[in-house]
């Protein structure tokens, strides 16, 4: 990589001095050696304080690259080599960051290289300000007006193969942040003659040539035009072509910079058109015609040329004839016409053209103004760029010279005053110890040109404006008069003698001294140019073309806009836009760039040292550098000064308490800066050498660096705590949140091993316990077994004991038995023997008899008395000895007959065996044992009923009289219903109580008891069926000893009374009922509301009670009727009440319904 050279300031590597103020020593030749070193050095930039001196170096010098834009860009003025870059940069910096406007002056002679500085001001600003889609269309729009203005503003001249033949000034317009908003353009003085005629090896303005070169045919057809320049008188042909300049290109040029400017097509052709009839007019040529009052009139000679004008331009060809032939003048309402002799009629076409020409192109700048005018209202900050003619010192010097040089007088008087004057006015001012330096102050050659009374352009004015012949002489005259005693005034005919020999001074011409030199100027000429005179008819006649751009171009041939004044001549109106040039330039902060040219012949590395000098002299740099050299180099109010830099000190960081200047002076102290370096003035420090504000800016500049760097630190620091303190706390919430999530895990876990261990543990526990458990099952079961088996063995042992002993006692039962018969036998045989046995016998027999009745058979008979008598004998013999006799006592073999029989034997055994299984005394007992042997079925038969016959007796025996009157009435009811009526088995298990209602108790009943004296035999509560529709009601049914009475259950009042005589029969269903009717005897008391119809629940017991009632009472058995179906006597009516199967849904309840008037039906479920 190659290496960078890096400069930190302009002294290093220096060829010559960068800053003409360091150099040693100062003089004329000195100062034009160094350019010169320079410039062979490719060098063409030196400095003087801040202007910059610029030496053409006409060829192309690789400074003004990008790269070299980006070097100079923030950089400090005094930091790099001199550079027009640096002056742009530090104009446009301090117009960005310090809000001052700025202008940049750029002066020279023509070919010095001002258009091409003002070039290169404009693009490095575009290159460093803002970028942006916008921005650069703005950019793009104010860099492309250039080619346009250079194509109809220049010429080639001999000194300049593009010279500007009108003064530029330029405002760039930026916003706050120093991005370009647009701009104005200002034009001064137009060289117009040039239209016309150009001086030898010159040419007209490029836009003629470029136009026939580049147009196509079709628009050269169209514009009237041909290609070749010789057709046309305006344009000089000797210098038609200019080396190195491609006009054909250079209109493609200008057509596209017009468009991105922002011309429509058709004002582009509008302008072109206006531009091709300039160069027509020029073809038109007059030819003199002698009138009959012998003046000469001119007639165009070929009309041709007028006709395509009038064609291009829309004008009627006769109106345009005429105004090329005729005069019209007014005075005082009155119009004189005068015809023109050829030399007027071709002034006044030259007139027209340059007026044309000149209108045009003051119509472009104000449409480029249009087009690049800032588009918003926001306050503006301004960087003007004059580029304006420089000083000229021709042979022939004329009325544009002398205004050029008069613009120039002023630009130096503007420098004087800012640098020179102003400057040691600010020391005096400031109290700063200043050494006067004289120089030259050119407001007196400014006075001699201007003063409104006596200057030479009020002269002028003055001469043009007064009535009578005018001409250039008169006027000379004039100023012989006036300024012949002004000391920058030469004339040869002035009252100054000084001059009257002076043969360098002709008489045609005057002399001024001017700042820069002595310039000749003569004076032919100056009153043409200066009234600038286009005739009426002329301005009328384009005004009547239908060329929208041309008639627009001369407004004051509106006739109805007709103004008798003159027009303001072109000195007083150059006079008065020079004035507000300056105004504008008073007010910004200028810049100076001083160009200079080299050599005459526009050539490279050619210094031609009395040129140079000549430029040095009248731009009065060497005045410039002394200045500078004896003052200071920079200075500043204390409070900006102080506020810029007072972070180099500890004391003014960050806040000075103090007035501002003794914060400077203890800034300055503590920086140690030499004391011999700056002086202090009222309001301002004044720094004398470039170097130490230099050093103060590069301390400063490394401080806000350090500041930055703290900022940044600080801005850092807290960023990065903040983010600290956020990712802590975020931290914090995850470890929460994740320490919950792990301890709940971890919980989980603990828990599930808990569950697994508990159940493992329970499991084991359990099967432990359930081990200990089978175990002890186990030790249970064998211990049952063991006991089972020992218990086995002791009751098997004591069943053996026990059954030995049986043994024994049955053996010793037997043998004492034996023992004792025999020994009864032995001692009673004796009274048996004789008679006993035959009473005996046959007690036992007759009782057997007695017993068995007469109705059985013989054989029957005779055995069951033989088994009676064994019987009998067994229980007499048991009698005998006192004690009972066993089965097998009483089994015992008998030594004779009957009793040593076998089946003896057995029924012997039958009842000895029975005796021990009688069933209980309980006559309802139906046990009775089963028979042992088939042919004892009879006795066994027999026995059973004995038995129980037997029994029954005992049971009655118990009974008393009450138990005895119920089973009376219990038997009555049996013998009245059983097997007749189905209720009949249901109430035998009810007791009859009888008085169900207790009505001696209940308090209810008291009146019905003291209506009632008799017996109460039944008293309860009965449904009495309505008669009517067989629904029921509660009655008290009452019986007595001799009545049958009804009462009220609720209130206990009697209703009906029936003796029991009247009562005939009682009637029921045979089915499972408790319905019955009391039949009355007919015509009886009782009987005439008709006989009852009841249903009870004891319906057994009141049949039973009131037909054993009526039996005692009247000793005639009561008729009890047991139908289905039976009549009922109800009033007159018999009315039968029938008895039916009723269905289940009914109820159990047996229900009755009249169906009618002769049928009550009772449906029994
Ligand atoms: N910095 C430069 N680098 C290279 N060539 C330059 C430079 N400055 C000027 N020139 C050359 O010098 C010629 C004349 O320059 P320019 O047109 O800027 O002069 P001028 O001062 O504007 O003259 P005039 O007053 O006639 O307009 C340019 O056409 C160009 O060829
Ligand atoms: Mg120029």
């Amino acid at each position: 990589m190659a290496k960078m050279e890096v400069k930190t300031s302009l002294l290093d590597n220096m060829i010559g001095v960068g800053d003409m103020v360091l150099l040693e020593p100062l003089n004329e030749e000195t100062f034009i050696n160094n350019l010169k070193k320079r410039f062979d050095h490719s060098e063409i930039y030196t400095y003087i304080g801040s202007v910059v001196i610029s030496v053409n170096p006409y060829r192309s010098l690789p400074i003004y690259s990008p790269e070299k834009v980006e070097e100079y860009r923030n950089r400090n003025f005094y930091e790099l080599s001199p550079h027009i870059f640096a002056l742009s940069d530090e104009a446009y910096r301090s117009l960005r960051d310090q809000d001052k406007d700025q202008c940049i002056l750029i002066t020279g002679e023509s070919g010095a290289g001002k258009t091409e500085a003002s070039k290169l001001v404009m693009s490095y600003v575009a290159a460093v300000c803002g970028k942006g889609a916008e921005v650069n269309q703005v950019k793009e729009q104010l860099l492309q007006s250039n080619p346009v203005l250079e194509a109809f503003g220049n010429a080639k001249t001999v000194r300049n193969d593009n010279s500007s033949r009108f003064g530029k000034y330029m405002d760039i317009e930026f916003d706050f942040k120093g991005d370009p908003l647009g701009g104005v353009i200002s034009n001064y003085l137009l060289e117009k003659s040039r239209v016309v005629k150009q001086p030898r090896g010159e040419r007209n303005f490029h836009v003629f040539y470029q136009l026939l070169s580049g147009a196509s045919e079709e628009l050269l057809n169209k514009l009237k035009l041909e290609r070749d320049f010789s057709k046309y008188n305006y344009l000089s042909l000797d210098s038609a072509k200019v080396n190195g300049v491609d006009d054909a290109a250079n209109f493609r040029t200008v057509r596209n910079a017009m468009q991105i400017v922002g011309f429509m097509d058709h004002e582009a052709e509008s302008v072109l058109a206006v531009v091709a009839a300039v160069l027509k007019l020029g073809n038109i040529e007059f030819k003199p015609e002698s009138r009959v009052n012998g003046l000469d009139e001119s007639k165009i000679k070929d009309k041709n040329e007028l006709k395509e004008i009038c064609e291009l331009t829309g004008i009627d060809q006769s109106v345009l004839e005429r105004a090329f032939s005729f005069r019209t003048v007014e005075a005082k309402q009155e119009k004189v016409s005068t015809t023109l002799n050829v030399a007027q009629a071709y002034y006044a076409r030259d007139a027209l053209a340059k007026n044309l020409y000149s209108r045009l192109f003051s119509w472009l700048v104000n449409r480029i103004n249009e087009s690049i005018k800032a588009q918003t209202k926001v306050r503006k900050k301004v960087m003007g760029v004059l580029d304006i003619y420089g000083f000229e010192i021709f042979e022939d010097n004329s009325f544009e010279q002398f205004i050029i040089n008069y613009c120039n007088e002023k630009l130096q008087q503007i420098f004087i005053e800012l640098t020179l004057k102003e400057e040691q006015e600010e020391y005096i001012r400031e109290d700063i110890e200043w050494t006067h330096i004289d120089y030259f102050n050119n407001a007196i050659i400014c006075d001699l040109i201007e003063n409104n009374t006596n200057g030479i352009l009020a002269m002028l004015d003055e001469e043009c404006l007064r009535p009578g012949t005018v001409t250039d002489e008169t006027f000379l005259e004039k100023l012989n008069q006036v300024c012949a005693t002004h000391q920058h005034f030469e004339s040869r005919m002035s009252k100054c003698s000084r001059f009257l020999n002076d043969t360098s001074l002709p008489h045609s011409c005057f002399r001024i001294q001017h700042y820069a030199g002595k310039v000749l100027y003569q004076v032919e000429g100056f009153v043409d140019k200066n009234n600038d005179l286009l005739y009426r008819d002329l301005s009328q006649a384009m005004w009547k073309a239908s060329h929208a751009l041309i008639k627009s171009l001369f407004p004051e041939g509106n006739p109805a806009k007709i103004n008798l004044k003159r027009p303001p001549t072109a000195g007083s109106q150059f006079k008065a836009s020079v004035a507000t040039l300056m105004k504008n330039l008073q007010t910004k902060n200028p810049n100076y760039i001083r160009c200079i040219k080299p050599n005459d012949k526009k050539a490279a590395h050619i210094f031609t040292e009395a040129l140079v000098c000549h430029q040095i002299r009248y731009l009065g740099l060497l005045e410039n550098v002394r200045v500078r050299r004896a003052g200071y180099a920079f200075r500043q109010a204390y409070e900006p000064c102080l506020e810029r830099y007072k972070m180099l000190c500890k004391q003014t960081w960050p806040h000075w308490k103090g007035p501002a200047r003794s914060g400077v002076e203890v800034l300055f102290n503590e920086l140690e800066i030499p004391v011999e370096e700056y002086s202090f003035g009222r309001s301002k420090i004044f720094i004398r050498n470039p170097r130490t504000l230099f050093k103060l800016e590069d301390l400063r500049k490394q401080r806000l660096e350090d500041l930055a760097t703290l900022i940044q630190k600080i801005y850092r620091g807290w960023k990065c705590r903040t983010h600290f303190l956020l990712m802590k706390k975020s931290q914090i919430v995850i470890a929460a949140w994740y320490r919950r999530y792990a301890q709940q895990k971890r919980y989980q876990q603990t828990k599930s091993s808990a569950l697994v261990i508990q159940s493992y543990i329970r499991g084991w526990k359990a099967r432990k316990i359930l081990r200990e458990l089978k175990h002890q099952k186990r030790c249970k079961e064998a211990v049952t077994t063991i006991a089972a088996y020992w218990h086995g063995t002791q009751a098997r042992r004591e069943l053996r004991r026990l059954k030995e002993e049986a043994r024994n006692k049955h053996a010793i039962a037997v043998i004492w038995a034996y023992w004792l018969g025999s020994k009864v036998r032995r001692e009673y045989r004796k009274f048996f023997r004789a008679n006993a046995g035959k009473k005996i016998y046959e007690f036992t027999l007759q009782r057997i008899r007695e017993l068995l009745g007469e109705s059985r058979p013989k054989k029957a008979r005779a055995l069951s008395c033989e088994t009676a008598m064994s019987c009998g004998r067994a229980r007499l013999a048991s009698k005998l000895v006192g004690r009972r006799v066993t089965g097998s006592q009483a089994v015992q073999p008998h030594p004779q007959g009957l009793w040593s029989s076998p089946s003896f034997r057995e029924v012997q055994k039958y009842f000895l065996e029975m005796k021990n299984k009688m069933p209980s005394l309980s006559p309802i007992d139906k046990n009775w044992p089963s028979r042992p042997y088939l042919f004892l079925d009879s006795t066994h038969k027999e026995l059973k009923r004995i038995f129980h016959l037997w029994r029954c007796k005992k049971y009655r025996d118990q009974f008393t009289d009450q138990q005895k009157l119920i089973y009376e009435e219990k038997l009555e009811a049996s013998e009245l219903f059983k097997d007749k009526k189905a209720l009949y088995p249901s109430s035998v298990g009810q007791p009859f109580q009888g008085a169900y209602l207790e009505i001696n108790k209940n308090p209810k009943y008291k009146k019905l008891k003291d209506a009632i004296e008799e017996k109460i035999i039944i008293a309860e509560v009965v449904n009495k069926i309505n008669r009517a529709n067989g629904k029921s009601t509660s009655r008290i049914f009452l019986l007595t000893n001799n009545n049958l009475l009804l009462a009220d259950q609720k209130s206990g009042q009697i209703k009906s009374e029936v003796p029991l005589v009247d009562v005939t029969k009682v009637s029921m269903s045979s089915q499972n009922d408790g319905f019955f009717a009391v039949h009355l005897k007919e015509g009886s008391e009782a009987a005439s509301k008709g006989d009852f119809l009841f249903s009870s629940d004891h319906l057994i017991e009141m049949a039973t009670k009131l037909y054993r009632t009526t039996l005692s009472q009247t000793k005639q058995k009561l008729n009890i009727e047991i139908s289905d179906e039976f009549l009922v006597q109800f009033r007159q009516d018999k009315v039968c009440v029938k008895f039916i199967q009723g269905n289940q849904k009914n109820g159990s309840v047996p229900t009755c319904k009249r169906k009618n008037n002769r049928l009550l039906e009772v449906a029994v479920p």
